[in-house]
């Protein structure tokens, strides 16, 4: 294929990726967006392995091969509640192959560029190795973080702003050194000791970061995996991998600063680290952070007959109905409602579940219509006015505590404000905490009540109840 048709396809792919970021926006074009993205990867691929420069297709084969395999069974296998480690897994691959990239280009290209152009080129083989090695070994702690293998609660090794600074030091200097040898073996030397300093960065960043304020280091990984890639098309002078890692590292940065502004949180604080505890576990009886009081359980049929009598109803999905799958009867239960004339609607917060979005896809899947599901700003003034407030496997987005307890780890995140109904239920299956490990004050409030089980099994016998009352 001629450069100039390869050029063409580049932009063709290029405008395609563009129009896949568009339409994933909206959970109306989500499907028209990902098709696109798959159309320009495709054309992409193809014009690159048409290049010139590509004349052995037999290792390319073998590669594409092990990959379509990994990814079919990760594909059919992971389920959506599983995606954020997937996704973080994929980001560390990003970093390492820029930084495989990177040390093979030095190693290769030494001899072929002089003066100027061989500067340029070790500056980006130096920044795209940093880039690579700090995504790398950030995203694989991300990962074991996420999985549950490393403790969510944040490392605070004594004087780590300044082991960080010393870090960022020593690489500049590790940098000058390279930049300044013409020695290739010494410059190799410097470039593996930062490599090294970097994987150490990447580590100690996210180990001091909390189980809570994960969602921002996922998308901000997400940013970092864009700039490597785009590092790696400087150094392969690959026009479209630079602008495809400048699409995915802008658009990661902008899903950092929403995912910030939905937790109200400073991106830099966050980087910082420090913030959240262990994640996931039952707050110990009897902790002083734990609010006193009993809870009101309540039963699937006391819940369908409340349902029932209720005219303004206000369905808050979390993480626990991605883990029941419970999204199915749910839409089952928000049609009979409707059908006997009752205004039901989703409220969605933006971090509910583990990843930006994971509620609209999983409403989308049990179709729901989209006009009655709503973002946090456009229902949380709507909660007065509301007869039932029912969560389902929610839990740190609908926590009292972020706006009445200024020492609560997550004070300050802006809550779905489900208290202020004139009832509450919630749906889980102990008293154990959320994500961010904080326990619950809705649960003790006079006017909630607990429903206890799996949301799954509870919302069919609610269903059945609904059903019975016909
Ligand atoms: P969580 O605060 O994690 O609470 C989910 C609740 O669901 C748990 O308390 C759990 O209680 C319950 N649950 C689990 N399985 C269940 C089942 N089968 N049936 C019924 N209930 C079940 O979830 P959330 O309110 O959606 O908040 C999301 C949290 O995840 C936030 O802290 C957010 O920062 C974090 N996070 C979000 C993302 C993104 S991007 N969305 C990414 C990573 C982390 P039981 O064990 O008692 O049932």
């Amino acid at each position: 294929m001629s450069q100039e048709l390869i050029t063409v396809a580049y932009l063709g792919a290029t405008i395609l990726f563009i129009l896949s970021l568009g339409g994933l926006s909206n959970p109306e074009t989500a499907r028209r967006g990902n098709f696109y993205g798959m159309l320009g990867m495709t054309i992409a691929v193809f014009a690159t392995l048409m290049a010139p420069r590509v004349t052995n297709y037999l290792p390319v084969v073998i590669a594409v091969a092990i990959g379509a395999v990994i990814g079919l069974i990760a594909a059919k296998k992971v389920k959506t509640t599983q995606m954020p480690e997937l996704v973080a897994l994929m980001h560390s691959l990003v970093g390492l192959a820029a930084v495989i990239v990177g040390v093979a280009n030095y190693l290769d290209n030494h001899e072929t560029v002089i003066g100027t152009e061989k500067f340029i080129h070790e500056i980006e083989i130096y920044v795209g190795v940093f880039i690579g090695a700090v995504t790398f070994s950030g995203s694989l702690i991300a990962f074991g973080k996420l999985l549950g293998k490393i403790s969510g609660k944040p490392v605070l090794l004594p004087a780590r702003h300044w082991l960080n600074l010393i870090g960022i030091i020593g690489i500049v200097v590790l940098g000058k050194m390279f930049l300044g040898t013409e020695n290739h073996a010494d410059g190799a030397v410097s470039l593996y000791i930062m490599m090294g300093v970097a994987f150490l960065l990447g580590i100690h960043m996210v180990m001091a970061i909390g189980g809570a304020d994960m969602p921002v280091v996922v998308s901000m990984l997400n940013s970092y995996s864009g700039w490597a890639a785009s590092a790696t098309g400087f150094m392969l002078n690959n026009d479209l991998l630079i602008v495809i890692g400048a699409l995915v590292g802008s658009s990661g940065a902008i899903l950092s600063y929403i995912m910030c502004s939905a937790m109200n949180r400073h991106f830099l604080s966050v980087i910082a680290g420090g913030f959240g505890s262990d994640g996931g576990k039952p707050v110990a009886s009897g902790s002083s952070a734990q609010p006193a009081g009993e809870v009101t359980p309540i039963s699937a049929s006391e819940t369908a007959e409340l349902l029932s009598e209720s005219k303004n109803i206000i369905i808050i999905p979390g993480y626990g109905m991605a883990v029941a799958q419970a999204q199915h009867t749910v839409f089952e239960i928000t049609k009979l409602l409707r059908e006997r004339g009752s205004n039901v609607r989703f409220a969605i917060h933006p971090v509910a579940g583990r990843m930006p979005g994971h509620m609209n896809v999983l409403l989308a899947e049990a179709k729901v219509p989209y006009d009655i599901v709503l973002e946090m700003d456009e229902i949380n003034e709507d909660f007065p006015a509301t007869d039932v407030a029912i969560v389902i496997g929610a839990n740190d987005i609908v926590n009292p505590a972020a706006q009445e307890d200024p020492t609560s780890p997550i004070a300050g995140m802006p809550v779905l404000e489900v208290w202020k109904a004139k009832n509450s239920i919630v749906m889980k299956r102990s008293m154990a905490s959320g994500y961010a490990g904080v326990d619950n004050p809705l649960f003790y409030k006079e006017n909630n009540r607990m429903l206890f089980g799996d949301a799954k099994k509870m919302l069919d016998e609610v269903l059945s109840g609904l059903k019975a009352k016909n």
